[in-house]
Protein backbone atom coordinates (compact mmCIF):
# COMPACT_ATOMS: atom_id res chain seq x y z
CA UNK A 1 0.00 0.00 0.00
CA UNK A 2 2.75 2.43 1.18
CA UNK A 3 5.12 1.29 -2.05
CA UNK A 4 1.62 1.97 -4.58
CA UNK A 5 1.36 5.80 -2.35
CA UNK A 6 4.76 6.21 -2.93
CA UNK A 7 4.48 5.20 -6.51
CA UNK A 8 1.53 6.98 -7.54
CA UNK A 9 3.79 10.22 -5.55
CA UNK A 10 6.72 9.77 -7.63
CA UNK A 11 4.68 9.78 -11.00
CA UNK A 12 2.75 12.96 -9.94
CA UNK A 13 5.94 14.95 -9.00
CA UNK A 14 7.38 13.49 -12.40
CA UNK A 15 4.51 14.67 -13.82
CA UNK A 16 4.85 18.23 -12.48
CA UNK A 17 9.14 17.99 -12.97
CA UNK A 18 8.22 17.75 -17.12
CA UNK A 19 6.43 20.95 -16.88
CA UNK A 20 7.27 23.20 -13.98
CA UNK A 21 10.98 22.75 -12.27
CA UNK A 22 9.62 22.09 -8.76
CA UNK A 23 12.69 19.51 -7.56
CA UNK A 24 15.43 20.95 -9.34
CA UNK A 25 13.99 24.19 -7.30
CA UNK A 26 13.54 23.14 -4.15
CA UNK A 27 16.96 20.91 -4.41
CA UNK A 28 18.41 24.81 -5.32
CA UNK A 29 17.22 26.88 -2.73
CA UNK A 30 15.93 23.84 0.19
CA UNK A 31 17.56 21.07 0.32
CA UNK A 32 20.15 21.38 -1.76
CA UNK A 33 21.27 25.05 -0.65
CA UNK A 34 24.56 24.77 1.74
CA UNK A 35 24.64 27.38 3.92
CA UNK A 36 27.62 28.03 6.54
CA UNK A 37 27.39 25.90 9.51
CA UNK A 38 27.91 28.59 12.30
CA UNK A 39 24.60 31.18 12.04
CA UNK A 40 23.71 32.29 15.38
CA UNK A 41 20.38 33.47 16.48
CA UNK A 42 20.96 37.00 14.18
CA UNK A 43 20.10 34.18 11.45
CA UNK A 44 16.28 33.84 12.83
CA UNK A 45 15.03 37.29 11.73
CA UNK A 46 15.51 36.87 8.04
CA UNK A 47 12.74 33.88 8.15
CA UNK A 48 10.69 35.81 10.94
CA UNK A 49 10.73 38.89 8.62
CA UNK A 50 9.17 36.47 6.08
CA UNK A 51 6.51 35.06 8.29
CA UNK A 52 5.86 38.76 9.85
CA UNK A 53 5.07 38.88 6.25
CA UNK A 54 2.54 36.51 5.66
CA UNK A 55 0.69 37.67 9.18
CA UNK A 56 0.23 40.21 7.51
CA UNK A 57 -1.33 39.59 4.49
CA UNK A 58 -3.55 36.99 5.91
CA UNK A 59 -4.50 39.31 8.88
CA UNK A 60 -4.94 42.18 6.16
CA UNK A 61 -6.99 39.65 4.29
CA UNK A 62 -9.63 39.74 6.97
CA UNK A 63 -9.64 43.08 7.73
CA UNK A 64 -10.48 43.92 4.41
CA UNK A 65 -13.61 41.66 4.67
CA UNK A 66 -15.41 44.32 7.41
CA UNK A 67 -13.27 47.34 6.62
CA UNK A 68 -14.20 50.56 5.18
CA UNK A 69 -12.47 53.62 3.40
CA UNK A 70 -15.01 56.00 3.63
CA UNK A 71 -13.96 59.31 5.40
CA UNK A 72 -17.58 60.46 5.55
CA UNK A 73 -19.70 61.35 8.47
CA UNK A 74 -22.19 58.02 8.94
CA UNK A 75 -25.53 58.83 10.64
CA UNK A 76 -23.72 58.76 14.12
CA UNK A 77 -22.25 61.74 12.93
CA UNK A 78 -18.77 59.68 13.24
CA UNK A 79 -16.56 58.71 10.20
CA UNK A 80 -17.33 55.65 8.51
CA UNK A 81 -13.37 54.63 8.29
CA UNK A 82 -13.14 54.87 12.42
CA UNK A 83 -16.85 53.26 12.87
CA UNK A 84 -15.98 50.86 10.45
CA UNK A 85 -12.26 49.57 12.72
CA UNK A 86 -14.79 49.78 16.33
CA UNK A 87 -17.24 47.52 14.32
CA UNK A 88 -14.55 44.85 13.47
CA UNK A 89 -13.36 45.06 17.12
CA UNK A 90 -16.81 44.28 18.53
CA UNK A 91 -19.26 43.00 16.29
CA UNK A 92 -17.06 40.83 13.72
CA UNK A 93 -16.58 37.47 15.14
CA UNK A 94 -13.09 36.99 15.99
CA UNK A 95 -12.61 40.54 14.53
CA UNK A 96 -10.79 41.73 17.51
CA UNK A 97 -7.57 38.80 17.08
CA UNK A 98 -7.24 39.70 13.55
CA UNK A 99 -7.15 43.53 14.30
CA UNK A 100 -4.63 43.22 17.15
CA UNK A 101 -2.65 40.40 14.77
CA UNK A 102 -2.36 42.89 12.66
CA UNK A 103 -1.54 46.27 14.52
CA UNK A 104 1.13 44.16 16.72
CA UNK A 105 2.32 42.81 13.50
CA UNK A 106 3.33 46.13 11.94
CA UNK A 107 5.70 46.91 14.81
CA UNK A 108 7.11 43.41 15.06
CA UNK A 109 7.92 43.80 11.23
CA UNK A 110 9.93 46.85 12.12
CA UNK A 111 11.05 45.12 15.52
CA UNK A 112 12.22 42.06 13.46
CA UNK A 113 13.71 43.94 10.32
CA UNK A 114 15.46 46.82 12.09
CA UNK A 115 17.45 43.84 14.06
CA UNK A 116 17.80 41.59 11.10
CA UNK A 117 19.30 45.08 8.99
CA UNK A 118 21.98 45.43 12.18
CA UNK A 119 22.82 41.95 11.54
CA UNK A 120 23.74 42.77 8.34
CA UNK A 121 25.86 45.74 9.41
CA UNK A 122 27.58 43.95 12.20
CA UNK A 123 28.63 40.99 9.63
CA UNK A 124 29.60 43.01 7.51
CA UNK A 125 26.98 41.10 4.78
CA UNK A 126 26.01 44.01 2.93
CA UNK A 127 29.75 43.81 1.31
CA UNK A 128 30.88 42.17 -1.93
CA UNK A 129 29.31 39.91 -2.65
CA UNK A 130 25.94 40.43 -1.38
CA UNK A 131 25.59 44.31 -2.52
CA UNK A 132 22.56 43.86 -4.54
CA UNK A 133 20.83 41.40 -1.76
CA UNK A 134 21.66 44.79 0.68
CA UNK A 135 20.33 47.46 -1.49
CA UNK A 136 17.17 45.39 -2.71
CA UNK A 137 17.05 45.09 1.61
CA UNK A 138 17.16 49.13 1.68
CA UNK A 139 14.24 49.12 -1.13
CA UNK A 140 12.34 46.69 0.80
CA UNK A 141 12.82 48.86 4.24
CA UNK A 142 11.56 52.25 1.96
CA UNK A 143 8.80 50.03 0.28
CA UNK A 144 7.94 48.66 4.36
CA UNK A 145 7.86 52.32 5.71
CA UNK A 146 5.37 53.57 2.56
CA UNK A 147 3.08 50.25 3.43
CA UNK A 148 3.45 51.33 6.97
CA UNK A 149 2.54 55.04 6.78
CA UNK A 150 -0.56 54.35 4.70
CA UNK A 151 -1.73 51.78 6.89
CA UNK A 152 -1.73 54.29 9.70
CA UNK A 153 -4.10 56.41 8.36
CA UNK A 154 -6.70 53.82 7.74
CA UNK A 155 -7.98 53.67 11.38
CA UNK A 156 -9.31 57.86 10.61
CA UNK A 157 -8.48 58.64 14.38
CA UNK A 158 -7.08 61.65 15.35
CA UNK A 159 -3.06 60.61 14.91
CA UNK A 160 -3.97 58.69 11.61
CA UNK A 161 -5.45 62.00 10.54
CA UNK A 162 -2.43 64.58 12.00
CA UNK A 163 0.45 62.25 10.91
CA UNK A 164 -0.47 61.93 7.53
CA UNK A 165 -0.78 65.94 7.59
CA UNK A 166 2.63 66.44 8.68
CA UNK A 167 4.18 63.98 6.51
CA UNK A 168 2.49 64.84 3.68
CA UNK A 169 2.83 68.79 4.42
CA UNK A 170 7.10 67.89 4.23
CA UNK A 171 6.76 67.40 0.30
CA UNK A 172 5.45 71.18 0.43
CA UNK A 173 8.79 72.44 1.92
CA UNK A 174 10.51 70.95 -1.74
CA UNK A 175 11.09 74.34 -3.68
CA UNK A 176 8.84 75.25 -6.81
CA UNK A 177 6.98 71.88 -7.25
CA UNK A 178 6.33 71.36 -3.14
CA UNK A 179 3.09 72.85 -2.45
CA UNK A 180 1.64 71.66 -5.67
CA UNK A 181 3.33 68.13 -5.61
CA UNK A 182 1.89 67.68 -1.54
CA UNK A 183 -1.61 68.68 -2.85
CA UNK A 184 -1.36 65.73 -5.44
CA UNK A 185 -0.17 63.12 -3.14
CA UNK A 186 -3.50 64.32 -0.65
CA UNK A 187 -5.13 64.19 -3.74
CA UNK A 188 -7.21 67.23 -2.05
CA UNK A 189 -6.23 70.58 -0.40
CA UNK A 190 -6.27 68.48 3.19
CA UNK A 191 -6.22 65.13 4.24
CA UNK A 192 -9.93 64.32 3.47
CA UNK A 193 -11.69 60.73 2.09
CA UNK A 194 -10.00 61.11 -1.22
CA UNK A 195 -6.99 60.48 0.19
CA UNK A 196 -7.62 58.12 2.62
CA UNK A 197 -9.14 56.06 -0.80
CA UNK A 198 -5.96 56.07 -2.57
CA UNK A 199 -4.61 55.11 0.56
CA UNK A 200 -6.42 52.06 1.17
CA UNK A 201 -5.92 51.13 -2.39
CA UNK A 202 -2.12 51.80 -2.04
CA UNK A 203 -1.54 49.91 1.26
CA UNK A 204 -3.73 46.78 0.12
CA UNK A 205 -2.60 46.26 -3.02
CA UNK A 206 -0.27 48.16 -4.76
CA UNK A 207 2.93 48.20 -1.90
CA UNK A 208 2.21 44.72 -0.88
CA UNK A 209 2.23 43.31 -4.52
CA UNK A 210 6.37 45.43 -4.94
CA UNK A 211 7.01 44.23 -1.22
CA UNK A 212 6.86 40.23 -2.63
CA UNK A 213 8.67 41.19 -5.44
CA UNK A 214 10.97 42.85 -4.07
CA UNK A 215 11.75 40.02 -1.38
CA UNK A 216 11.62 37.49 -4.19
CA UNK A 217 14.27 39.55 -5.80
CA UNK A 218 16.18 39.70 -2.38
CA UNK A 219 16.09 36.15 -1.61
CA UNK A 220 17.05 35.02 -5.20
CA UNK A 221 20.54 37.53 -5.24
CA UNK A 222 21.45 36.13 -1.96
CA UNK A 223 20.99 32.76 -3.15
CA UNK A 224 22.89 33.27 -6.52
CA UNK A 225 26.01 34.14 -3.83
CA UNK A 226 25.40 31.90 -1.22
CA UNK A 227 24.90 33.47 2.23
CA UNK A 228 27.34 35.31 4.73
CA UNK A 229 28.04 34.30 8.34
CA UNK A 230 29.23 35.70 12.03
CA UNK A 231 32.84 35.11 10.64
CA UNK A 232 32.48 37.20 7.45
CA UNK A 233 34.02 33.80 5.72
CA UNK A 234 33.45 33.19 2.15
CA UNK A 235 32.43 29.49 2.71
CA UNK A 236 32.35 28.73 -1.61
CA UNK A 237 36.13 29.51 -1.41
CA UNK A 238 36.67 25.71 0.65
CA UNK A 239 34.76 22.96 -1.13
CA UNK A 240 35.40 19.59 -1.37
CA UNK A 241 35.68 16.41 -4.00
CA UNK A 242 31.90 16.68 -4.73
CA UNK A 243 32.04 20.87 -4.92
CA UNK A 244 30.18 21.27 -1.33
CA UNK A 245 31.72 23.93 1.06
CA UNK A 246 33.44 22.48 3.19
CA UNK A 247 31.91 24.78 6.13
CA UNK A 248 28.22 24.05 4.55
CA UNK A 249 24.99 22.12 5.64
CA UNK A 250 21.68 22.11 3.86
CA UNK A 251 19.02 24.21 4.36
CA UNK A 252 17.07 21.57 4.79
CA UNK A 253 16.67 19.83 7.38
CA UNK A 254 19.36 21.50 9.65
CA UNK A 255 18.08 25.35 9.23
CA UNK A 256 14.33 24.54 8.62
CA UNK A 257 14.14 22.77 11.80
CA UNK A 258 16.66 25.42 13.73
CA UNK A 259 14.69 28.09 12.54
CA UNK A 260 11.30 26.74 14.15
CA UNK A 261 12.92 27.27 17.18
CA UNK A 262 13.08 30.54 16.28
CA UNK A 263 9.15 30.91 15.12
CA UNK A 264 8.34 29.32 18.44
CA UNK A 265 10.13 32.16 20.81
CA UNK A 266 9.05 34.94 18.55
CA UNK A 267 5.60 33.65 18.14
CA UNK A 268 5.46 33.70 22.48
CA UNK A 269 6.50 37.32 22.60
CA UNK A 270 3.57 38.27 19.15
CA UNK A 271 0.95 36.29 21.37
CA UNK A 272 2.00 37.83 24.66
CA UNK A 273 1.78 41.69 22.97
CA UNK A 274 -1.47 40.84 21.22
CA UNK A 275 -3.37 39.41 24.18
CA UNK A 276 -1.89 40.98 27.11
CA UNK A 277 -0.66 44.77 25.61
CA UNK A 278 -1.77 45.21 22.28
CA UNK A 279 -1.19 48.69 22.52
CA UNK A 280 2.32 48.45 22.89
CA UNK A 281 2.30 50.61 26.05
CA UNK A 282 0.99 53.97 23.93
CA UNK A 283 3.47 52.80 21.30
CA UNK A 284 2.38 50.41 18.68
CA UNK A 285 -1.46 51.93 18.82
CA UNK A 286 -0.89 55.66 20.66
CA UNK A 287 -3.79 56.84 22.45
CA UNK A 288 -5.05 59.97 20.15
CA UNK A 289 -5.79 57.47 17.51
CA UNK A 290 -9.01 56.01 20.29
CA UNK A 291 -10.67 59.43 18.91
CA UNK A 292 -12.12 60.00 15.68
CA UNK A 293 -9.76 62.24 12.95
CA UNK A 294 -11.01 65.45 13.45
CA UNK A 295 -9.88 68.09 11.12
CA UNK A 296 -10.94 71.18 13.85
CA UNK A 297 -8.83 69.83 16.77
CA UNK A 298 -4.94 69.50 16.43
CA UNK A 299 -3.87 67.04 18.91
CA UNK A 300 -1.76 68.68 22.11
CA UNK A 301 1.69 66.26 20.79
CA UNK A 302 2.01 64.90 17.62
CA UNK A 303 4.42 61.67 17.37
CA UNK A 304 4.99 59.46 14.59
CA UNK A 305 4.65 55.95 15.37
CA UNK A 306 8.05 54.69 17.31
CA UNK A 307 9.48 53.02 14.40
CA UNK A 308 9.85 56.29 12.23
CA UNK A 309 11.06 58.14 15.17
CA UNK A 310 14.63 58.15 14.69
CA UNK A 311 14.00 59.75 10.65
CA UNK A 312 11.67 62.35 12.37
CA UNK A 313 13.86 63.63 15.16
CA UNK A 314 16.62 64.27 12.53
CA UNK A 315 13.63 66.19 10.68
CA UNK A 316 12.89 68.07 13.28
CA UNK A 317 16.84 68.64 14.71
CA UNK A 318 17.98 70.16 11.42
CA UNK A 319 16.88 73.91 11.74
CA UNK A 320 15.50 75.94 8.36
CA UNK A 321 17.76 77.85 6.51
CA UNK A 322 17.95 80.59 4.24
CA UNK A 323 13.84 80.91 4.55
CA UNK A 324 12.93 76.93 4.15
CA UNK A 325 12.74 73.80 5.49
CA UNK A 326 13.37 71.86 3.30
CA UNK A 327 16.98 71.18 4.77
CA UNK A 328 15.54 68.89 7.64
CA UNK A 329 13.39 66.81 4.90
CA UNK A 330 16.96 66.37 2.81
CA UNK A 331 18.66 65.22 6.19
CA UNK A 332 15.81 62.77 6.45
CA UNK A 333 15.58 61.69 3.14
CA UNK A 334 19.42 61.01 3.36
CA UNK A 335 19.43 59.18 6.49
CA UNK A 336 17.64 56.71 4.97
CA UNK A 337 19.48 56.81 1.58
CA UNK A 338 22.58 56.32 3.23
CA UNK A 339 22.04 52.93 4.30
CA UNK A 340 21.28 51.71 1.28
CA UNK A 341 24.82 52.67 0.05
CA UNK A 342 26.91 51.32 2.84
CA UNK A 343 28.27 48.68 0.31
CA UNK A 344 30.51 51.07 -1.53
CA UNK A 345 31.02 53.67 2.19
CA UNK A 346 32.60 50.30 3.87
CA UNK A 347 36.15 50.10 2.60
CA UNK A 348 37.85 47.60 4.86
CA UNK A 349 38.40 43.89 3.76
CA UNK A 350 37.16 42.49 7.20
CA UNK A 351 33.41 41.70 6.90
CA UNK A 352 32.57 40.80 10.27
CA UNK A 353 32.75 42.80 13.69
CA UNK A 354 34.66 40.10 15.64
CA UNK A 355 37.98 40.67 13.69
CA UNK A 356 37.47 44.42 13.18
CA UNK A 357 39.42 47.18 14.78
CA UNK A 358 38.60 49.23 18.01
CA UNK A 359 37.66 52.43 15.40
CA UNK A 360 35.42 51.16 14.10
CA UNK A 361 33.31 49.22 17.06
CA UNK A 362 33.58 52.47 19.00
CA UNK A 363 31.79 54.21 15.77
CA UNK A 364 29.65 51.59 15.48
CA UNK A 365 28.44 51.91 19.57
CA UNK A 366 28.30 55.56 19.23
CA UNK A 367 26.19 55.35 15.87
CA UNK A 368 23.61 53.08 17.79
CA UNK A 369 23.91 55.51 21.01
CA UNK A 370 23.08 58.05 18.56
CA UNK A 371 20.18 56.18 16.43
CA UNK A 372 18.82 54.40 19.53
CA UNK A 373 19.08 58.12 21.25
CA UNK A 374 17.19 60.13 18.09
CA UNK A 375 14.38 57.40 18.29
CA UNK A 376 13.84 58.38 21.51
CA UNK A 377 13.72 62.37 21.41
CA UNK A 378 11.73 61.93 18.10
CA UNK A 379 8.92 60.12 20.34
CA UNK A 380 9.03 63.27 22.69
CA UNK A 381 7.81 66.70 22.54
CA UNK A 382 10.25 68.89 21.38
CA UNK A 383 12.14 71.22 24.20
CA UNK A 384 15.10 73.18 23.77
CA UNK A 385 17.44 70.66 25.14
CA UNK A 386 16.21 67.75 23.48
CA UNK A 387 16.70 70.01 20.61
CA UNK A 388 20.31 70.18 21.36
CA UNK A 389 20.89 66.60 21.79
CA UNK A 390 19.49 65.16 18.57
CA UNK A 391 21.54 67.86 16.55
CA UNK A 392 24.66 66.05 18.39
CA UNK A 393 23.07 62.71 17.67
CA UNK A 394 22.48 63.84 13.67
CA UNK A 395 25.98 64.46 13.38
CA UNK A 396 27.30 61.41 15.09
CA UNK A 397 24.67 59.96 12.35
CA UNK A 398 25.79 61.35 9.72
CA UNK A 399 29.56 61.25 10.73
CA UNK A 400 29.01 57.74 11.21
CA UNK A 401 28.53 57.08 7.32
CA UNK A 402 29.79 59.82 5.34
CA UNK A 403 33.67 59.30 7.65
CA UNK A 404 33.41 55.23 6.72
CA UNK A 405 35.56 55.54 3.79
CA UNK A 406 38.18 57.14 6.08
CA UNK A 407 37.77 55.45 9.16
CA UNK A 408 37.04 52.05 7.19
CA UNK A 409 40.37 52.84 4.67
CA UNK A 410 42.89 49.97 5.29
CA UNK A 411 45.24 53.06 4.50
CA UNK A 412 45.07 56.14 6.17
CA UNK A 413 44.30 59.41 4.11
CA UNK A 414 48.32 60.87 2.97
CA UNK A 415 49.13 63.04 0.54
CA UNK A 416 51.85 60.50 -0.80
CA UNK A 417 49.25 58.09 -1.72
CA UNK A 418 46.62 60.63 -3.37
CA UNK A 419 50.11 61.79 -5.25
CA UNK A 420 50.19 58.16 -6.77
CA UNK A 421 47.00 58.09 -7.47
CA UNK A 422 46.47 61.03 -9.02
CA UNK A 423 48.92 59.74 -11.78
CA UNK A 424 47.25 56.18 -12.19
CA UNK A 425 43.51 57.06 -11.66
CA UNK A 426 43.15 61.19 -11.08
CA UNK A 427 39.28 61.47 -11.39
CA UNK A 428 39.14 58.80 -8.88
CA UNK A 429 42.24 60.46 -6.81
CA UNK A 430 40.23 63.98 -7.10
CA UNK A 431 36.60 62.43 -5.86
CA UNK A 432 38.14 60.51 -2.85
CA UNK A 433 40.27 63.87 -2.22
CA UNK A 434 36.90 65.75 -2.25
CA UNK A 435 35.55 63.73 -0.03
CA UNK A 436 38.06 63.86 2.95
CA UNK A 437 38.04 67.53 2.65
CA UNK A 438 34.75 67.63 2.40
CA UNK A 439 33.73 65.56 5.76
CA UNK A 440 36.89 66.90 7.28
CA UNK A 441 35.94 70.32 7.03
CA UNK A 442 32.43 69.61 8.22
CA UNK A 443 34.02 67.63 11.28
CA UNK A 444 36.37 70.77 12.02
CA UNK A 445 33.59 73.06 11.85
CA UNK A 446 31.53 70.98 14.22
CA UNK A 447 34.51 70.66 16.76
CA UNK A 448 34.77 74.77 16.57
CA UNK A 449 31.18 74.89 17.46
CA UNK A 450 30.91 72.21 20.03
CA UNK A 451 34.17 74.12 21.92
CA UNK A 452 32.41 77.18 21.65
CA UNK A 453 29.27 75.88 23.15
CA UNK A 454 31.03 74.21 25.89
CA UNK A 455 33.09 77.23 26.51
CA UNK A 456 29.61 79.12 26.59
CA UNK A 457 28.12 76.45 28.81
CA UNK A 458 30.14 77.63 32.27
CA UNK A 459 28.52 81.52 32.29
CA UNK A 460 25.38 79.80 31.39
CA UNK A 461 22.41 80.23 34.07
CA UNK A 462 20.83 78.21 35.15
CA UNK A 463 23.55 75.84 34.93
CA UNK A 464 21.84 72.32 33.37
CA UNK A 465 24.30 69.30 33.84
CA UNK A 466 22.67 67.40 31.03
CA UNK A 467 24.01 70.35 28.61
CA UNK A 468 27.34 70.01 29.78
CA UNK A 469 26.55 65.95 29.22
CA UNK A 470 25.83 66.38 25.86
CA UNK A 471 28.67 68.91 25.15
CA UNK A 472 31.82 67.05 26.57
CA UNK A 473 30.48 63.90 25.15
CA UNK A 474 29.97 65.52 21.85
CA UNK A 475 33.65 67.12 22.32
CA UNK A 476 35.15 63.65 23.41
CA UNK A 477 33.47 61.94 19.62
CA UNK A 478 34.79 64.60 17.73
CA UNK A 479 38.43 63.56 19.16
CA UNK A 480 37.90 60.41 19.05
CA UNK A 481 36.54 60.92 15.27
CA UNK A 482 40.19 62.57 14.27
CA UNK A 483 42.30 59.98 15.66
CA UNK A 484 39.95 56.98 14.53
CA UNK A 485 40.17 58.93 10.97
CA UNK A 486 44.05 60.37 10.75
CA UNK A 487 46.05 58.67 12.40
CA UNK A 488 47.61 55.38 12.17
CA UNK A 489 47.47 54.06 15.46
CA UNK A 490 46.64 50.41 17.03
CA UNK A 491 43.19 51.36 17.12
CA UNK A 492 42.92 50.87 13.44
CA UNK A 493 44.62 47.59 13.29
CA UNK A 494 42.26 44.60 12.53
CA UNK A 495 42.43 41.11 13.59
CA UNK A 496 43.45 38.00 11.46
CA UNK A 497 40.27 36.67 10.17
CA UNK A 498 40.43 32.69 10.08
CA UNK A 499 39.98 30.23 7.24
CA UNK A 500 37.36 28.22 8.42
CA UNK A 501 33.95 29.41 10.50
CA UNK A 502 34.45 29.09 14.17
CA UNK A 503 31.38 28.88 16.95
CA UNK A 504 31.49 32.81 18.90
CA UNK A 505 34.00 32.23 22.55
CA UNK A 506 32.72 33.29 25.66
CA UNK A 507 34.69 36.28 25.35
CA UNK A 508 33.16 37.42 22.36
CA UNK A 509 29.77 36.39 23.84
CA UNK A 510 30.81 38.78 26.50
CA UNK A 511 31.73 41.50 24.61
CA UNK A 512 28.66 41.96 22.72
CA UNK A 513 26.61 42.18 26.14
CA UNK A 514 29.13 44.54 27.62
CA UNK A 515 28.54 46.65 24.20
CA UNK A 516 25.18 46.61 23.90
CA UNK A 517 24.86 47.47 28.18
CA UNK A 518 27.05 50.74 27.08
CA UNK A 519 24.41 51.32 24.48
CA UNK A 520 21.27 51.36 25.94
CA UNK A 521 22.94 53.02 28.69
CA UNK A 522 24.36 55.76 26.58
CA UNK A 523 20.85 56.46 25.07
CA UNK A 524 19.10 56.02 27.85
CA UNK A 525 21.38 58.84 29.19
CA UNK A 526 21.45 61.28 26.97
CA UNK A 527 17.99 60.96 25.68
CA UNK A 528 15.46 59.25 28.31
CA UNK A 529 16.06 60.92 31.34
CA UNK A 530 14.81 64.45 29.99
C1 LIG B 1 10.28 42.05 4.40
C2 LIG B 1 11.51 42.22 4.78
C3 LIG B 1 12.62 41.22 4.61
C4 LIG B 1 12.54 39.87 4.46
C5 LIG B 1 11.29 39.00 4.43
C6 LIG B 1 13.90 39.37 4.35
C7 LIG B 1 14.25 38.04 4.22
C8 LIG B 1 15.53 37.54 4.27
C9 LIG B 1 15.87 36.15 4.41
C10 LIG B 1 14.86 35.01 4.54
C11 LIG B 1 17.22 36.07 4.42
C12 LIG B 1 18.04 34.79 4.58
C13 LIG B 1 18.10 34.41 6.05
C14 LIG B 1 18.96 35.34 6.86
O1 LIG B 1 20.11 35.55 6.45
O2 LIG B 1 18.50 35.87 7.89
C15 LIG B 1 17.76 37.40 4.26
C16 LIG B 1 19.11 37.74 4.20
C17 LIG B 1 19.59 39.03 4.10
N1 LIG B 1 18.85 40.20 4.17
FE1 LIG B 1 16.85 40.31 4.27
N2 LIG B 1 14.77 40.42 4.41
C18 LIG B 1 14.03 41.58 4.58
C19 LIG B 1 14.52 42.87 4.70
C20 LIG B 1 15.87 43.22 4.62
C21 LIG B 1 16.38 44.55 4.76
C22 LIG B 1 15.51 45.77 5.05
C23 LIG B 1 17.74 44.48 4.60
C24 LIG B 1 18.77 45.58 4.62
C25 LIG B 1 18.60 46.81 4.30
C26 LIG B 1 18.09 43.09 4.37
C27 LIG B 1 19.37 42.60 4.15
C28 LIG B 1 19.72 41.27 4.09
C29 LIG B 1 21.07 40.76 3.92
C30 LIG B 1 22.34 41.60 3.76
C31 LIG B 1 20.99 39.37 3.94
C32 LIG B 1 22.16 38.39 3.81
C33 LIG B 1 22.63 38.13 5.21
C34 LIG B 1 23.81 37.21 5.32
O3 LIG B 1 23.99 36.37 4.44
O4 LIG B 1 24.55 37.38 6.32
N3 LIG B 1 16.93 42.36 4.39
N4 LIG B 1 16.69 38.29 4.18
Amino acid sequence: MTNQTNNKAKALLDWVDARFPLSRMMKEHVTEYYAPKNFNFWYFFGSLALLVLVIQIVSGIFLTMNYKPDGNLNQYHLPAAFTAVEYIMRDVSGGWIIRYMHSTGASMFFIVVYLHMFRGLIYGSFKKPRELVWVCGALIFLALMAEAFMGYLLPWGQMSFWGAQVIINLFGAIPVIGPDLSTWIRGDFNVSDVTLNRFFALHVIAVPLVLVGLVVAHLIALHEVGSNNPDGVEIKKLKDENGIPLDGIPFHPYYTVKDILGVVVFLIVFCSIMFFAPEGGGYFLEAPNFDPANSLKTPAHIAPVWYFTPFYAILRAIPSFAGTQVWGVIGMGAAVILIALLPWLDRSPVKSVRYRNATFKTMLVLFLIAFIGLGILGAQVATDLRTEIAQSFTIFYFLFFLGMPIYTSPERPSLAAFKQQLRSRPLAALFAAGWVGGVMLIAVLVSIYDLYLLARLFFADPFQIQTLLIRVFSVLYMAFFFVGTLLNTKLNADQAVPERVTMSTTRQKIMFFVYAAITLAGAYLFANSI
